[in-house]
């Protein structure tokens, strides 16, 4: 059937966004496992947590509207994920594998970012002021994250600093 209206496309969006959370909450365990850093550990597994809430908001806005979400596939969580499992395939070392899963986990949150962002804006705009609020939650969640990556990425990096002045 032809979609012919904003209300329309934000439902997909929505369910498009309900699957990337899912694609995601499958992929957290494993990024925690492989971190070495304490506290990116615990970011992994704080995020887990996020995560689940997050598809317990989306529920949330689906029964607010009224609607189901239709069975679909995040292609762009899929490609992240694919992304992972490319990096493996490059055999890392733990450090290194680390420090790709941050970069990784960093582009993820991004895209996060970008979703919630767009799916706030279509709900203020199509006067649904209470969904509005529960995916600005979700933005604002994906928000922290990404600053809470970018301070551990930093820290990582002193590492890969100290390495670089040791062979030059
Ligand atoms: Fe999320
Ligand atoms: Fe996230």
């Amino acid at each position: 059937m032809a979609m012919t209206s904003p209300r329309e496309l934000f439902v997909h969006e929505l369910a498009d966004a309900m699957s990337a959370e899912h694609i995601i909450l499958g992929m957290l365990p494993e990024l925690a496992k492989e971190a070495r850093h304490p506290e990116l550990k615990q970011a992994f597994k704080d995020h887990e947590a996020e995560t689940k809430q997050q598809i317990e908001q989306l529920q949330e806005v689906f029964k607010l509207l009224g609607e189901e979400p239709e069975d679909t596939t995040c292609h762009a969580a899929e490609g992240l994920k694919k992304e992972h499992e490319a990096l493996h395939e490059e055999e890392p070392t733990p450090e290194v594998l680390e420090l790709g899963n941050v970069g990784g986990a960093a582009k993820t949150e991004h895209y996060e970012i970008a979703t919630y962002t767009t799916l706030v804006q279509m709900a203020k705009d199509l006067g649904e002021r209470d969904v509005a609020r529960l995916l600005k939650a979700n933005l604002d969640q994906e928000k922290a994250m990404g600053k809470r990556l970018q301070g551990l990425a930093k820290e990582l990096g002193k590492a890969t600093k100290e390495q670089a002045t040791a062979t030059a």
